[in-house]
């Protein structure tokens, strides 16, 4: 059964940790588009009449110094926690009363109540008399919530209860004030923590995924209510703390703006999203880096690669067969390295060489093999260098090399440096745009629509060529066994257009990549907004020429660069499709 239950202005939803936090920016957001009902919970109470110290004064260093007055006034030691503690009750009912305020202004219905969603028979009390004003029960959403983070160690049973109750036995609670048969939404804020783990977070970690699991086990018994656990990453407000956000960034995590997320909650519960019960939204936890032993380790990874795991190889055709593109393979060869050393990144590929290209047609292998030899480590600045071969056998059981490069890991990457000759002036002289620069010429023989992404020609001389290219995102699913994460492939790729079109506008050439002497990564290359790469063609013979690529965004700041590519020339009508 599927009811697609649409959000009625007498709806009445029950939001826990609704009055404060992201929890809060997300139902005002949804009260702004869906004006109903909402009755908020949370521990704090709302103070009505502030102390005269605190009247007018929104400063918290201003305020905590009055704190410690008024505590000295009335014969008490100011220490730090007590002066903490008034200030979270005077800006927690702060905050608390903004959002009741700021949903009433949406012509909602909104009532405040103070009560812990782990009591029991407090919590059925007030939902009661609530429901007895407003209505029953629609929905709700569970975002209460707390962290204790701590190594598993180092935590207390306290901290444990604090974190495990108000999720887990918070929504046990809920689902008991109401009758689950008649409920129409279900809305329960998870996290990423709980579904690929986090350090410090395994109490977190526990009650998310009990959340995760819970929401599966409603949507199973009660198939007409829209359930949904979102297993948000990382927001840009509520328990992320500027200290937090630091980290984040320093490991590469993507923040959640709150116009996005808010955003994204609102169209979660739209009827058309009904059939999805777990959603993750944000970056994955990335872990902080492990620590090094010494030992220089050897690993061989195998794996099978299929042409209908891969849909994006459909556009990638060679001479009438899907191949794998050689930036497909240094991300094989890079993120298998970090996937090795959590916490560590990519930052160079050297002495990258097509040995023997995959194809997919009756010449791949049953099996692909890669060796990763470490040849060298610093234990301390957390370096590893990596030897990799991608390898395979061919019926007669000899091996065939595909591919080899050498990885440099890092915990920290560089600060990214500018390239100094950017030009991005135009020169109007390839005038074509967007996808018709793969419907003319030779490229046409290569690329399909993921990859037909570079949007215009900025400039092109003799010695350089400078294109714009935008990323569109593709799928998941598209991307099949090489999934972009901190090296893209697919961004990579495009990159190396411009000497595409370089070879064709000046030479009717066409080239295939050989060889690159070093790839470094300083930044991610974004996705779905403009980048720009200076391509500056160091050689050009009979058989092969050589570029160097920069890729870079409109004030030349680097995100990666490509130094040393040399590529193969190849006879056009070869490329023809059979
Ligand atoms: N912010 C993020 O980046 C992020 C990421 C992933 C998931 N989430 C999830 O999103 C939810 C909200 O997070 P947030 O960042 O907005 O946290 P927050 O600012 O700390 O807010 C937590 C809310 O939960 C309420 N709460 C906590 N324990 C409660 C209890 N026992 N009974 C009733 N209310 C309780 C708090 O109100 P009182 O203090 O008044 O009790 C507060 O309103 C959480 O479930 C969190 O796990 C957040």
């Amino acid at each position: 059964m599927s009811i697609k239950a649409e959000i009625q202005p007498s709806s009445v939803f029950i939001v826990s940790g609704g009055a404060k936090g992201i929890t809060a920016k997300c139902t005002i957001n949804l009260a702004q588009k869906h004006p109903c009902k909402f009755i908020l919970l949370g521990r704090s109470e709302l103070i009505n009449n502030e102390p005269d110290f605190a009247r007018e004064c929104f400063d918290e260093a201003t305020l905590k110094k009055k704190i410690m007055e008024y505590l000295i006034s009335q014969g008490e030691k100011p220490t730090p926690m007590k002066v903490q503690g008034i200030y979270r009750q005077i800006a927690g009912s702060r905050e608390i009363k903004q959002t009741l305020s700021e949903i009433r202004t949406t012509g909602s219905e909104v009532e405040y109540l103070s009560v812990d969603v782990t009591d029991t028979l407090d919590l059925h009390q007030k939902i009661s008399d609530a429901v007895e004003k407003m209505g029953k029960v629609t929905g709700i959403i569970h975002g209460a919530g707390n962290l204790a983070d701590k190594l598993i160690e180092k935590k207390t049973e306290q901290d444990f209860d604090k974190v495990y109750t108000a999720k887990v036995k918070g929504l046990e609670n809920l689902l008991s004030c109401v009758n689950s048969s008649e409920l129409e939404h279900l809305v329960l804020f998870s996290s990423v923590s709980g579904f690929y783990g986090n350090i410090g977070q395994s109490d977190y970690a526990i009650a998310n995924e009990i959340l995760n699991k819970s929401a599966h086990l409603v949507k199973q018994e009660y198939p007409g209510c829209h359930v949904v656990a979102i297993n948000w990453g990382a927001w840009d407000s509520g328990m992320v703390t500027p200290h937090l956000k630091k980290e984040f960034a320093k490991r590469g995590i993507d923040i959640i703006p709150i116009e996005v997320g808010t955003q994204m909650l609102v169209n979660e519960l739209q009827p058309q999203y009904h059939n999805t019960t777990q959603l993750v939204i944000g970056s994955p936890s990335i872990p902080p880096a492990t620590t090094l032993e010494p030992e220089l380790n050897k690993y061989t990874i195998r794996r099978q690669l299929k042409l209908s795991a891969n849909p994006f190889l459909h556009d990638h055709i060679i001479a009438g067969n899907p191949v794998l593109p050689a930036t497909c393979a240094v991300s094989w060869i890079s993120d298998s390295c970090e996937k090795i050393y959590p916490g560590h990144k990519a930052f160079s590929c050297t002495e990258f060489r097509v040995l023997k290209g995959i194809t997919f047609n009756e010449t791949l292998a049953s099996e692909y093999f890669l060796d990763l030899q470490e040849v060298g480590k610093d234990v301390d600045n957390h370096v590893v260098d990596f030897q990799g071969k991608i390898w395979s056998r061919n019926p007669q059981g000899k091996t065939i090399y595909h591919f080899s490069a050498n990885v440099k890991l890092l915990k920290d990457i560089p600060t990214p440096p500018t390239y100094e000759r950017l030009n991005l002036n135009l020169d109007n002289i390839i005038t074509t745009t967007g996808k018709e620069f793969y419907q003319q010429g030779v490229s046409s023989l290569f690329h399909g629509p993921a990859f037909q992404q570079v949007k215009r020609v900025i400039n092109i001389n003799q010695e350089k060529i400078t294109t714009e290219c935008f990323w569109q995102e593709i799928s998941k699913q598209t991307q099949g066994q090489f999934p972009a994460y901190w090296v893209n492939g697919f961004t990579t790729d495009l990159s190396t257009h411009g000497l595409w079109l370089w070879l064709s506008h000046f030479h009717q050439e066409i080239c295939l990549p050989g060889q690159l002497s070093r790839y470094e990564q300083f930044a991610k290359i974004p996705y779905n907004t403009h980048f720009y790469v200076s391509c500056e063609v160091t050689n050009k013979t009979t058989t092969g020429v050589a570029a160097d690529f920069y890729i870079h965004d409109e004030k030349g700041k680097l995100y990666s660069q490509l130094l040393g590519a040399k590529g193969i020339i190849f006879p056009a009508k070869l490329m023809e499709v059979k």
